[in-house]
């Protein structure tokens, strides 16, 4: 399989907005976009995604995880930004066409169906910086991706910085412009400490890393930073703390400060969630220059526990006693 991100399906779902209405969505091939060099989104980043994952099950029939969530997370980015909000009727609706005209795409677990369905602005103005664009497109595009864990859980390093992912304003919107603004930092932690992600912890907030919310996880308790708008409020991070519940868990959802973090990564699991890997193991943080262990800096016991309990749902081999799975087929 190639690498994340980067294999399609042959259809995708479109629908555009002008004059106040979206058009009638279709299933249309795999094409370029061809857009006006002045659509506002080229210049003033009037664009939002989500990303989420259907699965095969046994029967042969998709499901798809978490999609009216999913969709009310990209009705809350439309509107941060000012962009036409597409009913949640019609994106839901797209989403499972594009899942329907492309079942025999989607791979057998631990691979899946990686989602993207995308908004961008289209007006065609370039003195709009403080206007709206109230012309739209909106496609779903469908990439079979594969086991992220293939090769086993490697632990992962953070380097714990002490300043924002984005702008507080923008922080919980799934915009291009804060990968961006991750995208710098994240570059040069990588260069000059050889980690693999930031975490970024504003005025010592441990908030999230440029693609993930970080949970802290011990035999008792799952600890993580509480919702705000400074961060993405992940759907993997919200089924973990409920199916974390479920299983005799204590759930902290409160501030946590980058002195707490240092000395719970003792005894305390650290980890990454988000919907490409579920659960990422954290085996080092890199903190004034130091490097300090995540316990004995390998993946631990209640992140796999955890990772199963959500996989086991998402495979078809538990009951989805939360109604997180859309079925199509
Ligand atoms: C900035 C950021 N935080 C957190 C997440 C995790 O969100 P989810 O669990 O919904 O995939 C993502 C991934 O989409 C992300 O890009």
């Amino acid at each position: 399989m190639k690498p994340f991100g980067t294999e399609f399906c042959d259809q995708l779902a479109i629908a555009r907005y002008s004059n106040g209405a979206w058009s009638a969505p279709s299933i249309e091939p795999l094409a370029p976009l061809s857009l006006h060099p002045a659509a506002h989104v080229f210049h003033y980043a009037s664009t939002c995604f989500e990303g989420f994952k259907a699965y095969r099950w046994s029967d042969g029939k998709g499901r798809i995880f978490r999609l009216h969530d999913h969709v009310a997370r990209m009705q809350r980015s439309a509107a941060s930004l000012r962009l036409p909000i597409p009913e949640a009727d019609l994106l839901a609706g797209m989403v499972v066409d594009v899942v329907h005209h492309n079942l025999d795409d989607i791979p057998e677990p631990p691979a899946s169906l990686y989602l993207r369905p995308t908004l961008i602005g289209t007006l065609e103005n370039i003195g709009a910086a403080a206007a709206p664009s109230n012309e739209a497109i909106l496609y779903v595009l469908a990439s079979p991706v594969g086991d992220y864990f293939a090769g086993g859980a490697a632990a992962l390093k953070l380097l714990v910085e002490e300043r924002a992912r984005t702008t507080e304003q923008l922080g919980s919107t799934k915009t291009g412009g804060n990968y961006a603004a991750a995208l710098g930092p994240t570059l040069d932690a990588k260069e000059k400490y050889g980690v693999d992600q930031v975490l970024f912890c504003p005025d010592g907030d441990v908030q999230e890393t440029g693609a993930a919310n970080f949970l802290l996880i011990s035999d008792e308790e799952i600890l993580t930073k509480s919702l705000d708008t400074s961060f993405l409020h992940g759907m993997t991070r919200d089924s973990i703390l409920k199916l974390g519940a479920e299983l005799g868990y204590k759930i902290s959802e409160r501030k946590i400060t980058v002195e707490e973090l240092l000395e719970k990564v003792s005894t305390y699991e650290a980890c990454l969630s988000g919907t490409a890997a579920t659960l990422s193991p954290v085996g080092a943080l890199v903190y004034d220059g130091k490097e300090i262990l995540v316990r004995d800096g390998q993946p631990g016991p209640n992140r796999a526990k955890l990772q199963k309990a959500l996989q086991d749902i998402q495979y078809g081999l538990a009951t989805d006693t939360h109604g997180w799975l859309t079925e199509v087929g």
